[in-house]
């Protein structure tokens, strides 16, 4: 019968061999499919932390709610915290001390371009623009250790100073500005509010989380050519392609502050110090990033470091500065050095040979 069958249709045995064929195939695959679930271990469900970037309002404000999500993320006790607003209540400098917090924030509404206090005394921006939160962010240029460490002898001026002279500093410098007279009410508010922030911290501390987080250096010079395509990919839709900002719509605050051109920091603020501006870009930019949520490598900080810092600015006369040219440090832009290095490497590195040599100066100093 069969044969009939075959004679029937000469194709049936290959048929029958195919379908044999991707039978055993089939099971094979269902095989492999077992083995792979059982013995091939499930992927970690990759932890993503997922930044939402806060929008300020149009006055450059931000909300309550983006204020507490920053908080969220870097309330891990062990640093630092500050004091809680509300416990002032009971506290006779109240009124002084908020008015010192309001300058810090809205610094622009009083110095600013249509100032209260004083008409256009500074470049326009907010210390808040770098001393984030109102000088209260883990490892955001924080206030934590000024009333802890102040007065204290700086090599920058070559003196002792005092947190008034620190203050004025960056009026001078990072806010391009006029100074502010100690005894003016301004000054008092602003100095209030700092001791305030660290009335906790015992005297010569630094608590967790001051001022900037290390950052490791390069073992290569940083380089502006790569700093640019950071730039254009991660920076430029706040700050622009300018670098100048955005001011908001009553033209009395920024929203974006600059990062170069003449309403910028001067060449002679602490920002202007490579190492200081990749520290600050890499625990807290883009916007919403922190310590423990960086978005940018290393390299990137670095790069776009060397990309901004080589944009034009204001100037400064800092001829009085570093008065001992030996406690220069390893990132100050402009000669003379006793350690031997160009002002070339002093501003793009690499870093860590100069670092070495001015801690070898420094040992050998003490050993005289
Ligand atoms: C463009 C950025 C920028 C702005 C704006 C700015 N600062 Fe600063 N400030 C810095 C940097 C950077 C440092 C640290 C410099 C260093 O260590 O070399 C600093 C340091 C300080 C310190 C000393 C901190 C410490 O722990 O020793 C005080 C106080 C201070 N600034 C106050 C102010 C005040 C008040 C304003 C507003 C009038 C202001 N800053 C605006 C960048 C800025
Ligand atoms: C989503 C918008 C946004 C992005 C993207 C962003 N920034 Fe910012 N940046 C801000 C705002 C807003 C501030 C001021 C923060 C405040 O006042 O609380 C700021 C402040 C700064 C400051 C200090 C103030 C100044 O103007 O000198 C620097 C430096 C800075 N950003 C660099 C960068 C760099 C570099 C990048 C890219 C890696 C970047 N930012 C990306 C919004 C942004």
């Amino acid at each position: 019968m069969s044969n009939e069958k075959n004679t029937d249709n000469p194709l049936a045995p290959v048929v029958i061999k195919l379908s044999n064929i991707i039978i055993v195939l089939v099971v094979l695959l269902i095989a492999l499919l077992i083995l792979f679930a059982v013995f091939v271990p499930a992927p970690k469900a990759e932890k993503k932390i997922e930044i939402e970037a806060p929008v300020p309002d149009q006055y450059g404000n931000f909300s309550d709610a983006a204020k507490e999500k920053a908080k969220e993320i870097s309330v891990a006790s062990l640093f630092w915290q500050a004091p809680d607003v509300s416990t002032l209540e009971a506290d006779p400098k109240k009124e002084e001390i908020l008015y010192g917090k309001d300058l810090i924030a809205h610094t622009a509404d009083y110095f600013g371009p249509k100032g209260k206090v004083f008409l256009a005394s500074t470049n326009g921006m907010n210390c808040q623009n770098c001393h984030l939160d109102a000088g209260t962010k883990v490892f955001g240029n924080n206030y934590s250790a000024v009333a802890s460490t102040y007065p204290k002898f700086r090599a920058r001026s070559g003196a002792i100073e005092n947190m008034y002279k620190r203050v004025n500093d960056c009026f001078e410098r990072s806010l391009n500005g006029k100074g502010l007279d100690t005894n003016s009410k301004e000054m008092q508010a602003i100095v209030s509010y700092i001791k305030w922030l660290g009335k906790d911290v015992a005297k010569g501390t630094k608590p967790e989380g001051s001022g900037f987080k290390d950052l490791k250096f390069l073992d290569r010079a940083s380089d502006p050519e790569k700093g640019k395509l950071v730039y254009t990919s991660k920076c430029q839709s706040c700050h622009q392609a300018n670098g100048e900002g955005v001011l908001n719509g009553d033209k009395t605050a920024f929203t974006y502050p600059p990062l170069w051109g003449s309403n910028s920091y001067n060449d002679g603020a602490g920002l202007y110090r490579m190492s200081n501006f990749a520290k600050f870009v890499k625990y807290n930019m883009p916007l919403g990033a922190s310590h423990d949520a960086t978005q940018l490598s290393d390299e990137e900080a670095w790069d776009v470091a060397a990309f901004v810092n080589s944009q034009p600015r204001p100037k400064k006369d800092i001829k009085k500065d570093w008065p001992k040219i030996e406690e220069k440090p390893f990132d100050h832009p402009f000669g003379p050095y006793k350690d031997g290095f160009s002002e070339k490497q002093h501003k793009f590195g690499p870093f860590k040979p100069i670092k070495e040599k001015l801690d070898e100066m420094k040992k050998a100093k003490k050993k005289v």
